[in-house]
């Protein structure tokens, strides 16, 4: 069996930039509240009108082209999102005809903010084992759709953007996605929800008033269990590739509190220089924020070849997992 590596990634951000002073004249909270304890100083906001998909094939487009891979090579597309354009079809099939990869079968994940690591796995299956030559692997959401702008402990926090890979075989061993680690833990589902709009509690006029078909989350367990299994990941993934903590050049990791990067890091004696850091410039934004920092380390010249690049997520579920690519 080959192996599997990313050769292409792109990335998209909404014009829209949106400050903590913004957020501090609509609801009871402060520029220096938000960045001590999240590290967020500004987020991109999708314009009215504007479609998750259409993020997505911005995003597909730039990693097909530094991949150098034509839509009709692509066979399968994954996204990675709780914000589709619509419940059905999948947001994938949008993506799929709006960059014309008629040769692809396309579908969408639900993994929150784990979903482009989610998506990566099983895209690194169907090329390893031969079924797919190129892979299309894309992280998007419009948080700010299903964002409770009334609720201060949840709207400084999310924002929109798509991410995304380009996945190709790799006849070298030592290069490419070395593993990928998946967890879930559906006990711990109640701390990250959008209640209603599904057959547990179908849309009603009470719900909606309630906000329930909005994003909430209890934060603090959330961050507790973020730092824990975070950092058990981390070290899964190294135990599992022989690699102590000094040998990873870089982490690009689920953006979504910058104290929670610290604490991994720190646990395991890693740099904070060592992560790519966007939180402040673009917030939470889910499944795409792997690919977006990603693509901007990439770009950046932050990550080159022979590099080891750690990824980690947790999101909704909780799911949680990590990767091992060396470039
Ligand atoms: O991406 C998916 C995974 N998500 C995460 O990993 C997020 C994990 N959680 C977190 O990042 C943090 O828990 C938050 C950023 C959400 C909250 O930070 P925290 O330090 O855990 O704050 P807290 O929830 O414990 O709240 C502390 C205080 C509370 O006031 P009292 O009860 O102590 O008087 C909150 O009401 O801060 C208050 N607060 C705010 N104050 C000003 C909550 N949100 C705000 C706000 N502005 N926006």
């Amino acid at each position: 069996m080959t192996g599997a590596q990313i050769i292409g990634t792109g990335s998209y951000l909404p014009e829209r930039i949106v400050t903590n002073a913004e957020l501090a004249q609509r609801i009871d909270t402060t520029d220096e509240w938000i960045v001590s304890r999240t590290g967020i100083r500004t987020r991109r906001i999708a314009a009215p009108g504007e479609l998750t998909s259409e993020m997505a094939i911005h995003a597909a487009r730039l990693a097909l082209e530094m991949a150098e891979t034509k839509p009709s090579e692509v066979g399968m597309i994954v996204v990675g999102t709780i914000t589709p354009d619509m419940p059905m079809p999948s947001c994938a099939v949008f993506v799929q005809h709006g960059i014309g990869a008629t040769n692809a079968f396309a579908f969408d994940i639900a993994a929150a903010c784990a979903g482009s690591l989610y998506g990566l796995s099983i895209a690194a299956q169907y090329v390893r084992s031969g079924v797919v030559k190129r892979a299309l692997v894309i992280g998007v959401e419009m948080l700010s759709s299903v964002t409770n702008w009334s609720d201060r402990n949840t709207c400084v926090l999310f924002a929109d953007g798509a991410g995304a890979m380009v996945i190709a075989p790799c006849d070298d061993e030592r290069r490419g996605i070395q593993t990928i680690h998946l967890h879930s833990d559906g006990a711990l589902a109640d701390l990250l929800t959008i209640r209603a709009g599904g057959t547990k509690f179908p849309i009603t006029q009470e719900l909606l008033d309630q906000n329930a078909h909005k994003v909430a989350m209890a934060g603090r367990e959330v961050y507790r269990v973020a730092v824990t299994y975070l950092s058990s990941a981390l070290q899964e993934a190294m135990d599992a590739n022989r690699l102590k903590a000094a040998d990873i050049s870089r982490l690009v990791a689920h953006q979504a509190n910058l104290r929670i990067l610290q604490s991994v890091l720190e646990k395991h004696g890693i740099p904070l220089e060592k992560a790519w850091i966007n939180i402040d410039r673009y917030g939470n934004n889910s499944s795409a924020s792997i690919p977006i920092s990603l693509d901007e380390a990439v770009r950046g010249g932050a990550i080159k070849k022979g590099d080891v690049v750690a990824m980690l997520a947790l999101g909704a579920g909780i799911c949680w997992g990590s990767a091992i690519v060396r470039w």
